[in-house]
């Protein structure tokens, strides 16, 4: 279907070219100062300094020239050159509900040719607990992800976790410091192994911060981890087995994490799993003369004579003979062209990445390793900082583990439904209803910052009904939903949705402007344009049921108008929320 602004912009168009002015892309855009039209042209501006014409006099000689149709209803010039558009309420109500009443179909005609996507989101490391750094990957990356599965892309989530670098090493190497006679580090052994793991969670969360601070202190450790990792990575059969273990016993941790997030991933893989297309990388790039030695490890150029700032030469192999974080994402970009014949690929990581993606694109694009042009994007994101600004913290001043964020969210979550609704519900619906609010509440307020800026976590403001809030929208859909409820089944099929007050023409323009928010956040990867949409669609949706006694009308044309209009919005507000990857209510 045929956007609103596509169609204005046509007939606009047609009146510049009736009129004599040669426009090639003529735009229709939302008006945003109120008073001034639904729409507005600003092109009449554009062209009078080639036409050497008062842009005024250009727009009111192609007003005069708009096509017959059905959707304008009024169209007036302002000064200097605006051409201003009021649409026709009929056709406002027929158009939003043939959109709305076909969403899905609509929604993919937004996009031409569609592509294989792979969004690179979470980025876990193994053996370590996720923390907040990971939060805003997996809350991005989610939405990024459902936002382009919804506009008709393949869409594949990948959660690329961190299972390959040095840490790998020094995991191995502290096993082995603690329990010398585990049968892994028998190089003569050649039965097979146990399968039990020899770690559980519990342990791998005390050796790790173990061994990384034994690293910092004493060097023949760190020798020992580095050793390892080679090995490792080289294929040393003891070590492979238990890695697996510790990868098996981290894995049930990390998907029972990201379930309770509703974070879902449809590729596991990770740095690991790029390992076969490493090694022959490496080697090709060695003797294309990409890759050179230098002080014992082999590193690409990719500075380029642009760069205002020093861009330093991409490493591939270590002085140690090891792969490190960078070998892995380029022989991944491999992977997925090879095995998912992936055209665009966006990486969800922190802002403080972006050398890191500038080498590796750069790198991909220069070697020819790739045999088509796959598009590389890097959504990066700012960090939930505490109220001192800095990154946020424990009360103790320790890094945040996940769960117990979101632990601590819940009871914020839970004290305030209790005050905003906990005369209306049982101790057990209230639970309930505060784990949703809980993930509500944290999820919106990290996707409405735009996705580079940082912000600063607040729970009475986050968790808040009132405001741009995650638990204001869920209350506003439950609202719309006993509503509805409340006005008894009805068959609204034989009615039409019209418009009877300004209230419900704000909400119809409003609506009508669905697509334009959803193509910002495919385009940009911000889910925060649809956090705004869906803010200001629940104000409005708030002052038309004030102002409107739906449930009470007595004119059955008029509150099944009103009916309709009210499920357009659930409709969008539902459809936002899935978007956004956040669980709705039937009642809060
Ligand atoms: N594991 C990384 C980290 O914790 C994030 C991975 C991001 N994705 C990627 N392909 N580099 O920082």
């Amino acid at each position: 279907m045929e956007t609103i602004t596509n169609k204005l912009s046509k007939l606009i168009g047609e009146a510049f070219n009736k009129t004599g002015y040669v426009l090639n892309d003529c735009k229709v855009v939302k008006c945003v100062i109120e008073g001034y039209g639904d729409f507005q042209c600003n092109d009449a501006m554009q062209i009078a300094k080639q036409y050497k014409k008062a842009p005024f006099l250009i727009a009111e000689e192609v007003v005069k020239n708009i096509p017959s149709n059905n959707i304008i209803e009024n169209c007036y010039v302002v000064k200097p050159g605006f051409i201003n558009i009021v649409i026709n309420n009929q056709f406002l109500c027929e158009y939003v509900s043939s959109y709305i009443e076909n969403l899905d179909e609509n929604v993919k005609d937004l996009t031409g040719v569609k592509k294989n996507i792979i969004v690179d989101y979470g980025g876990a490391n193994v053996a370590k607990p996720l923390h907040i750094g990971h939060l805003r990957s997996a809350i991005i990356g989610e939405s990024v992800k459902r936002i382009c599965a919804y506009l008709g892309n393949k869409t594949l989530g990948d959660v690329h976790l961190g299972d390959w670098g040095l840490q790998m090493g020094m995991i191995i190497s502290e096993i082995k410091l603690q329990k010398p006679d585990l049968v892994y580090f028998d190089d003569s052994y050649t039965g097979e192994y146990p399968s039990e793991s020899p770690v559980t969670i519990e342990d791998l969360s005390v050796i790790y911060p173990t061994a990384s601070s034994r690293a910092k202190s004493d060097e023949n450790f760190m020798n020992e981890a580095r050793k390892a990792t080679f090995e490792l990575q080289n294929g040393k059969r003891g070590y492979r087995e238990l890695w697996k273990k510790f990868m098996e016993v981290s894995l049930v941790d990390l998907k029972k994490n990201y379930e309770a997030l509703n974070v879902h991933f449809d590729l596991w893989l990770g740095e690991s799993d790029a390992n076969k297309y490493c090694w022959d990388m490496i080697e090709k790039l060695k003797k294309d003369g990409f890759a050179y030695e230098s002080e014992g490890a082999y590193v690409v150029d990719v500075s380029n004579d642009q760069d205002k700032v020093e861009i330093p030469p991409f490493m591939l192999v270590k002085t140690d003979g090891s792969i490190l974080y960078s070998t892995t994402d380029l022989a991944t970009i491999i992977l997925r062209e090879k095995e998912y014949d992936v055209d665009k690929i966006i990486y969800l990581a922190d802002n403080r990445q972006s050398l890191h993606f500038t080498q590796l694109f750069r790198c991909a694009q220069k070697t020819n390793l790739l045999t088509k042009n796959i598009e590389l994007n890097f959504a990066s994101f700012g960090t939930m900082n505490g109220k001192d600004g800095k990154p946020y913290k424990t009360r103790d001043g320790g890094v945040m583990k996940l769960s117990n964020l979101i632990d601590e969210v819940t009871q914020k979550a839970l004290e305030k439904v209790k005050v905003a609704r906990g005369q209306n519900l049982t101790d057990e619906e209230m639970l309930n209803i505060s784990d949703v609010v809980a993930l509500a509440s944290l999820k919106f307020a990290d996707l409405s910052n735009y996705r580079t800026k940082d912000y600063v976590f607040d729970l009475d403001k986050f968790c808040s009904f009132e405001g741009k809030t995650g638990p204001y929208i869920l209350y506003t859909i439950t609202r719309i939903k006993s509503l509805l409820k409340k006005c008894g089944e009805k068959n609204l099929d034989n009615f039409n949705c019209n418009v009877y007050s300004t209230a419900e023409r704000d909400i119809l323009i409003h609506l009508s402007q669905f697509d334009s928010y959803l193509m910002a956040s495919y385009n940009d990867f911000a889910p925060s344009y649809l956090c705004d949409y869906v803010y200001n669609l629940a104000n409005l949706f708030s002052a038309f049921y004030s102002q409107c006694n739906i449930s009470k009308e007595q004119d059955e044309t008029k509150q099944a108008s009103w009916m309709k209009l009210s499920n357009y919005c659930l409709t969008i507000l539902e459809k936002v929320l899935d978007l956004l990857a956040i669980k709705t209510l039937d009642k809060m």
